[in-house]
């Protein structure tokens, strides 16, 4: 691996300024997330195609890496095909180094490490904004190899001293680099803008791959380096827009992540849920949860609850996550969900697959025929997450057909953004627990 002796050229001296002191536990801030495809003249259904191309890639990627990091596999076989993942969906804006450069990055509950490319790149993918030079910035310090934070990488090595990492995108792309710290700055108005000194991330010199139109990667996930764990108080919060509406989305970090505050949308004022998160030891960094059945309207349907388990080679089980468009539903239940569908409406069952989906029904439905699509609901361990029809199913009226917006999936179950829209979800890491509130999410 040539990686670690190209970076040589990249280790500055090392600065002393003084960096201003925050106290870790009142960090908080807000950002506009930003969807990949927000401002692209797509259509209603070519958006729906590339959402649902992403997740396909993603499902594999997460699948494959639950699959190898049993045991016997390698770490760098297991980061690489993590870091295949990461195509996300939401891209959020930040800054690094002091003076601050401004850039936008893709946000991933599926994995930890913050990264960004670096100045001199000796091979960078497309990006927006200019490389992050760390000869400009007087916060920046590299890692060194015998750092805590270097030994919470998947595959740390070292190399003069200094903390190299290297993720892989796949068999021929890759990003790797250093280890350091740097001050970065989040959120956009004065009133929230924050500062957070020592934030560790990846100054990748050596990278390739699809950063859809980002300049970097900021996770979000359960792990030691993510955002979220390094600034503390460990908890975020977002409200996702409706699907195609243009009010951009919103992510709440730390203290300003609360759910007490919503303005709930349904009239009865639908109580606060809360369900907590199973670790899969297999995929610690990502966000399981204990699902126990799913009912279309007030039919349960007969699913044995073994579908959404996590099995003994950490394959299966269910995660909610916010790179992924559409629901991937382990198989007996996508085909138990299907079944109640087509008794519930009544119409005929089409076979169209044109963009990528296989529950579908004929629409609008004739004049003579009332349809009532039942709500659809996730029963988590003691929290119910009720979806109303426009959060599951999905009308493509320019073909004219009325879809289920999920698909069925060989190992686990994966619940996407297309299912949390209008829902303020908090990730409570510290404690452990996965909140939800309907919510009208463009006006909160
Ligand atoms: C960053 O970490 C270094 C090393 O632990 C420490 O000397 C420095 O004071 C920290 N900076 C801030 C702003 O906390
Ligand atoms: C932020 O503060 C600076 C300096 O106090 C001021 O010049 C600027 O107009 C403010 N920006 C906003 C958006 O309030
Ligand atoms: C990086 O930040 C962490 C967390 O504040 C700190 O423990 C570590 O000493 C810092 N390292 C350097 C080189 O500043
Ligand atoms: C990429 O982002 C820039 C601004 O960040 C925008 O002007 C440009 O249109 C985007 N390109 C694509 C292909 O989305
Ligand atoms: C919400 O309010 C309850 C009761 O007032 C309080 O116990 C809880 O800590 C609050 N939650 C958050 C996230 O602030
Ligand atoms: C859908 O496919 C099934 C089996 O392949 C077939 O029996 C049925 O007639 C098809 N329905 C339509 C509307 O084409
Ligand atoms: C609706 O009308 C069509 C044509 O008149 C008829 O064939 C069909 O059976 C009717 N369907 C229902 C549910 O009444
Ligand atoms: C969830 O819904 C089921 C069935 O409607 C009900 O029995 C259960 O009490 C609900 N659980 C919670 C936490 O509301
Ligand atoms: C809730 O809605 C009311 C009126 O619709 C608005 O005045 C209030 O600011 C909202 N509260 C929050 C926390 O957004």
């Amino acid at each position: 691996m040539a990686a670690p002796v190209l970076l040589l050229i990249l280790l500055v001296p090392a600065m002393s300024l003084p960096v201003a002191h925050c106290d870790d536990n009142d960090v908080g801030f807000q950002l506009k997330l930003t969807h990949v495809d927000a401002g692209r003249s797509f259509t209603k259904l070519q958006l729906l195609n590339r959402a649902i191309a992403r997740s396909k890639a993603r499902v594999a990627a997460l699948q494959a890496v639950a699959a190898v990091t049993s045991p016997a596999v390698d770490p760098i076989t297991a980061a690489r095909i993590l870091v295949t993942a990461s195509t996300g969906e939401y891209l959020v804006g930040l800054a690094i180094g002091t003076p601050p450069l401004y850039f936008t990055a893709i946000m991933d509950t599926g994995s930890d490490l913050i990264w960004t490319q670096c100045a001199p790149c000796l091979l960078c993918a497309d990006q927006p904004t200019p490389y992050f030079d760390a000869r400009k910035s007087v916060t920046y310090r590299a890692v060194p190899c015998r750092s805590t934070r270097c030994g919470q990488l998947y595959y740390p090595a070292c190399f003069q001293k200094v903390c190299v990492y290297q993720y892989y995108y796949g068999d021929t792309a890759s990003t790797a680099g250093v280890l350091a710290n740097e001050t970065f700055t989040f959120g956009a108005g004065n009133s929230t803008k924050v500062r957070a000194p020592n934030v560790s991330f990846g100054c990748g010199s050596i990278n390739a791959g699809d950063l859809a139109n980002s300049s970097g990667m900021v996770g979000f996930g359960r792990g030691p380096l993510s955002l979220v764990s390094q600034l503390g108080p460990s908890r975020f919060s977002y409200c996702l827009t409706s699907y195609l509406s243009p009010t951009p989305s919103r992510l709440y970090f730390g203290v300003f992540a609360n759910l007490n505050s919503t303005n709930t949308s349904s009239s009865s004022g639908s109580p606060v849920q809360s369900t907590p998160f199973v670790v899969n030891p297999a995929l610690p960094s990502m966000y399981f949860l204990s699902l126990k059945g799913i009912s279309l309207g007030t039919k349960r349907l007969p699913i044995d609850p073994l579908a959404f388990a996590i099995n003994d080679d950490g394959t299966g089980g269910v995660i909610i996550d916010s790179g992924t468009s559409i629901t991937w539903l382990q198989q007996d239940a996508y085909d138990a969900v299907r079944r109640g569908l087509r008794s519930a409406i009544p119409l005929p069952a089409m076979n169209d697959t044109d963009i990528g989906l296989d529950t579908c029904f004929p629409w609008p439905p004739p004049p003579n025929v009332t349809v009532t699509v039942p709500d659809f609901v996730f029963h988590f361990d003691n929290a119910n997450m009720t979806l109303p029809p426009e959060n599951y199913m999905l009308i493509a009226s320019t073909t004219g057909y009325l879809c289920l917006a999920m698909a069925p999936s060989g190992v686990g179950t994966i619940i996407g953004n297309y299912q949390q829209q209008n829902l303020h979800i908090l990730y409570d890491v510290a404690n452990s627990f996965l909140s939800f509130v309907p919510a009208p999410c463009d006006i909160i």
